[in-house]
Order: C-alpha cells, then sequence, then structure tokens
C-alpha cells in the first residue's frame, strides 16, 4: 500500500554547547513503511539521513565524529578493491562535508578514517555563502557500502542575504534526500557482492527514509533542499495532478538554487534532473492546489503523495526577481589549462574492471597541483558511453560547457576533434556548482578558482560504485 507513512523530517543536531557537537555514528532499526518489518542501518546518531546541521555562514562549528559501527560490515565488502584489503578492518569510517570549504585536516580523507571505538575532531569554518550541503560517508574502498549503509545527512548553511528573502522556513522548508536502495524480501538491505560492481541500483526509492510517503501541506510555498544522495542513479523530479505512471508531472515550481547556493533568479521549471550527489534548492507553492492531491514524480512514477489542505491559501511572498548576484568567471582568468580523461576497463570477457581519472590509479603520484588563489580550467574528457558526476573537494566552481568530441581520434592522437558546436550549461547550473554531470563522449570544461587552504584533496566520480573502484585521484593546493 502506498502513501500509509508521514514523510520524516529529519531534526536539527542539538549541540553540546554552542558551536560545537558530537555526532555517534551506529547501527539502528526503522521502517521503511509501515507494513514491513524494521531495516537494520548505519546512520548519525542513530539516523538515516542523519540529523540537518544549520550553521552561519562565518561561524565556524566543530564536530566530534565518534564511530559506534559493529566490527562487522552490513553489506559484503570486495577486499580486492583499492584501500579495502584483507590487511584493513573491514569497518572503517571517515565524514566529509560535500561542498564544504573545510582545511586539509577536516576535510574527511578517504584514507584518514577512523575504526569503531575511535573517534575524530573536525572542525568546519563555514566560510562560504548560503548554500545546502550535506556530510556523508568517505571511506577508502567502502564508501558505496557505507553509504547504502545509511551515513548521510544535510548540512545547510545560512547568511545575512538568504536571510533578507524571506524565503519558506521553519514547517515550510523540508530538507529532502531522495535515493535508491534495493531490498530483500525481508526488508533488509542487500548490496550484490561481495565482487564489486559498477552499476548498483535499487527496487525501491526512499525518500527521507521512507518508500511512498505522504505529505500533509498547507496551501502555501514551501522550499525543498532536494539531495539526490542515491550511489549512482539519477532522478528526473516533478509535481504532478496526476496518480499515473504514464506521464512525468507539469507542474511549475521555481529553482532558487544549485550545489553551491542561490542562483541569480528564479527559474520556472517543470522537471529538474539531480545527478547524485547534486543539491536543488526549489520553492513550490502548493496554494493552486488547495484541497487537492498531488504527487512527486521520479519520471513517471510517483514516488511521494502530497496532500494539500483544503482553506484559504496563504498567499505566497512573491520571490524575488533577482535572487544572488553571479559573476561569470571570464576564461582569461585562467592561468592553466587540464586535460583529464575519464576512462573504464574492461577484463576480455567485458566485464568492467575499474575506471581510471587521466590514466592514474588513486595511489599514483599527485598530478593535480593547482597554486592557492588561482584559477584553472579542467577539460573533463569523457570516454565512457555514460555520464559521470564530478566532483571537487574544497572548491565551488562554474561550468563553462560540454562539447560532444570524436573519440577515436581522441584515442589515436590525443587532441580533442570536435563533432558538434560548445553546449552551454543549463540555466539551473549556471550558478556555483561543485558535482558536475560530465556526458558521455563529451568533453565538458569547468572554471574552478583554488580557494580556502592549501594542502590535499580528492576529486573524483561520484558514482560511488566508480569512486571506489580507482575513479578518484588525489590534488594539490600549493
Ligand atoms: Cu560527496 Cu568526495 O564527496
Ligand atoms: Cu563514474
Amino acid at each position: 500500500m502506498k502513501w500509509v507513512d508521514a514523510l520524516p523530517v529529519p531534526e536539527k543536531v542539538k549541540p553540546l554547547r554552542k558551536g560545537h557537537y558530537r555526532v555517534t555514528m551506529r547501527e539502528f532499526q526503522a521502517k521503511v513503511h509501515r507494513d514491513l518489518p524494521p531495516t537494520v542501518f548505519w546512520g548519525y546518531d542513530g539516523m538515516s539521513p542523519g540529523p540537518v546541521f544549520e550553521a552561519r555562514s562565518g561561524e565556524g562549528i566543530t564536530v566530534e565524529w565518534v564511530n559506534n559501527l559493529p566490527a562487522k560490515h552490513l553489506l559484503p565488502v570486495d577486499h580486492a578493491v583499492h584501500g579495502a584489503g584483507a590487511d584493513v578492518p573491514e569497518v572503517r569510517a571517515v565524514v566529509h562535508l560535500h561542498g564544504g570549504k573545510v582545511p586539509p585536516g577536516s576535510d574527511g580523507n578517504p584514507e584518514k578514517w577512523i575504526l569503531p571505538g575511535q573517534s575524530k575532531l573536525t572542525s568546519y569554518p563555514n566560510r562560504q555563502e548560503a548554500a545546502g550541503l550535506f556530510y556523508h560517508d568517505h571511506a577508502m574502498g567502502i564508501t558505496r557500502l557505507n553509504a547504502v549503509a545509511g551515513l548521510f545527512g544535510h548540512y545547510l548553511i545560512r547568511d545575512a542575504f538568504e536571510d533578507s528573502l524571506h524565503l519558506p522556513a521553519g514547517p515550510y522548508e523540508i530538507p529532502l534526500c531522495i535515493y535508491d536502495r534495493l531490498f530483500h524480501l525481508n526488508a533488509q538491505l542487500q548490496y550484490p557482492g561481495p565482487r564489486w560492481t559498477d552499476d548498483y541500483s535499487g527496487n525501491a526509492i526512499l525518500l527521507n527514509g521512507r518508500v511512498f510517503p505522504f505529505l500533509e501541506a498547507e496551501p502555501r510555498s514551501y522550499r525543498f533542499r532536494l539531495l539526490n544522495c542515491s550511489n549512482g542513479t539519477f532522478f528526473t523530479l516533478s509535481f504532478s495532478r496526476d496518480s499515473s505512471v504514464l506521464v512525468p508531472g507539469s507542474e511549475p515550481f521555481q529553482t532558487i538554487g544549485s550545489d553551491q547556493g542561490l542562483l541569480a533568479a528564479p527559474l520556472e521549471m517543470k522537471r529538474i534532473t539531480l545527478t547524485t550527489a547534486e543539491r536543488a534548492d526549489i520553492v513550490m507553492d502548493f496554494s493552486p492546489y488547495a484541497g487537492r492531491t498531488i504527487y512527486l514524480k521520479s519520471s513517471t512514477s510517483p514516488i511521494m503523495q502530497i496532500r494539500v489542505a483544503p482553506g484559504q491559501a496563504v498567499k505566497a511572498m512573491p520571490l524575488p526577481a533577482k535572487l544572488r548576484s553571479i559573476e561569470r568567471t571570464p576564461e582569461s582568468a585562467a592561468v592553466k589549462t587540464r586535460d583529464l580523461t575519464l576512462r573504464d576497463y574492461k577484463d576480455a570477457s567485458g566485464r568492467m574492471t575499474h575506471m581510471l581519472l587521466n590514466g592514474a590509479h588513486y595511489d599514483m603520484p599527485v598530478t593535480e597541483t593547482p597554486a592557492l588563489n588561482s584559477t584553472e580550467i579542467w577539460t573533463l574528457i569523457n570516454l565512457t558511453e555514460e555520464a559521470h558526476p564530478i566532483h571537487l573537494h574544497l572548491v565551488r566552481f562554474q561550468i563553462l560547457d560540454r562539447r560532444p568530441f570524436d573519440r577515436d581520434a581522441y584515442m589515436k592522437t590525443g587532441t580533442l576533434t570536435y563533432t558538434g558546436p560548445a553546449i552551454p550549461p543549463e540555466a539551473q547550473e549556471a550558478g556555483w556548482k561543485d558535482t558536475v554531470r560530465t556526458d558521455a563522449l563529451h568533453a565538458t570544461r569547468i572554471i574552478v578558482r583554488f580557494e580556502g587552504y592549501k594542502g590535499r584533496y580528492v576529486w573524483h566520480c561520484h558514482v560511488l560504485e566508480h569512486e571506489d573502484n580507482e575513479m578518484m585521484r588525489p590534488y594539490e593546493v600549493i
């Protein structure tokens, strides 16, 4: 039966004292649906998604992350994957604040994991604009498993500019994690294995931990902080008056922000696609639907029912015509352009074995060494037949364009022969980003200013199966 569980809204994390937090990773049980037995998960403070952090720009916080997970993994570990060998303990955890401008020691380097019984103190300076970030596990070679087990949550940064917009707040602002999971018939999490697979996709879509939830809404505007935290599934989301699985929705909503904060202006959209780790900040006005039921859809399938209460609609504060001013970084600001390939490798039987960035394994010497405060263009040359969302730690960037090229010519000569015009970013991608979809057989260019801190970070594909199997590289700001 659908629509029998209310959408849970994760609670806010409570400080020990102002600016100081302690969050404990542990195993717990929760029901994903009223009619199913409880599922065993791993979560922060015993919740998945974890509790929501709300930080203010310019006000740093510290978090002590405590690993109280069991010693045996919930899901099958492939010890042949780099960094997950039989020589290291099976259960390891390290938290990364995705999109955070964080010093290297607190960034959640995948090799700096802690074991059950250990804890790690991190500091998050929050010296960045209001944005919807998220925190998640990043342990070397098992990130995909720790994520499926449930280790992720929202981290919202606010600032005075955002306050001045008077966006829907309190109960009218909903952090919404959307992700697919594979379940056994007994409602327990399943992960194929132990042998590594390049693609994990679920048989159910969860919204904040529930399958087919409903939301009781008032006839007014709501702000949804959307986060695709699936391992590798992309979602195209829409609102629909139609409960059938035949058509995507076409009810308009306003997109006001992307990964790294507000867009230049609200954008009316009917559909939005999020690759894994991408976020969207949207405002949906339910007042035209007073007394009616509408649906949030993934492609054409309804995944959440929204029951809009009857009665007097609360007139929405009109969104300002302009939001944050976003200066485009001119290409001339770049002191360096790097061509970086994305490539996959198969064995004789055609089975995918691993994937590499720029032909290098994770533990080969660092090759990307941008200077602090310099600007570079990275051309991400996707030689594979699928899209990969690429994420750089520490920085925000802008997308310049995507352009199709001739793969065979590139393999022969190592130079790009374009087969079509450059495609500018879509309007909802034209703000500040930290994750970019690189399309198959396209060269995707981003322009990045390396601000904040010197030190070691990583960049990687955010399809967690790929990231875990060599599609991740260190880089160093010098
Ligand atoms: Cu969201 Cu390195 O990751
Ligand atoms: Cu990938």
